[in-house]
């Protein structure tokens, strides 16, 4: 079978940007911790002297991505939160420079959790004003289970009408694949730019 190399998955075409807009000693958000796989990201990405807040609602996220936190000796730069993505700026109280939303359902958790369009949308418009200039959201979107193409379109509906002088709002998708496979959506907040 043939494999495309840069434009495979979806997660992976997102990454692209994160390597380059991330850097060390940033703060950031990974608002759908999960099993912990875009939390290490992170971490990696913004080294020992930066932070990455990790928020889910299932103690189950908590303790599989502890055991990674661990033995990657990142526990001085990841704070794990067993709370909703709603409540972020109860804990964050920084600019961030990226938060991460990878949308649906833990795989292979016992019981599904998944996330909702009113919450999601409440955790994005909250990390819009946390966002410093410059800032970027990414949004990974499911659309094939159940609910997953309602929340899409419910966050699509207010993003797609953000002020164009503040934000800059891309939505990328593939056009030619069977299957609904995952959008991304990167959002950047304006800021002036001071050309070195
Ligand atoms: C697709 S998974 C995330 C995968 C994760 N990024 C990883 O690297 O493994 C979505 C996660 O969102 C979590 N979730 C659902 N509702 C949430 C909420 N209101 N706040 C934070 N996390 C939530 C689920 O428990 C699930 O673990």
């Amino acid at each position: 079978m043939l494999r495309a190399k840069y434009i495979n998955k979806i997660t992976e075409v997102n990454k692209i940007f994160l390597d380059k807009i991330v850097q060390k000693g940033d703060i950031v958000i990974d608002a759908t911790m999960g099993n912990g796989y875009d939390t290490i990201y992170l971490g990696n990405l913004v080294g020992e002297n930066g932070k990455v807040y990790a928020f889910d609602v299932q103690e189950e996220a908590i303790k599989s991505t502890k055991k990674k936190v661990e033995r990657d000796n990142m526990t001085d730069r990841v704070e794990l939160i067993l709370d909703g993505h709603q409540n972020l700026d109860k804990y964050v109280k920084e600019e961030v420079s990226c938060v991460v939303f990878n949308l649906g359902y833990l795989p292979r958790a016992k019981h599904v959790v998944i996330t909702k369009p009113d919450t999601t949308l409440e955790a994005i418009k909250k990390s819009l004003k946390l966002l410093k200039p410059n800032g970027i959201i990414s949004i990974a979107a499911y659309i094939g289970h159940e609910g997953g193409l309602e929340e899409k379109n419910y966050i699509c509906e207010y993003l797609d009408n953000l002020n164009q002088n503040e934000f800059n709002v891309l939505h990328m998708q593939f056009t030619n694949q069977i299957n609904n496979p995952p959008q991304l959506i990167l959002i950047e907040k304006k800021g002036d730019i001071i050309n070195s």
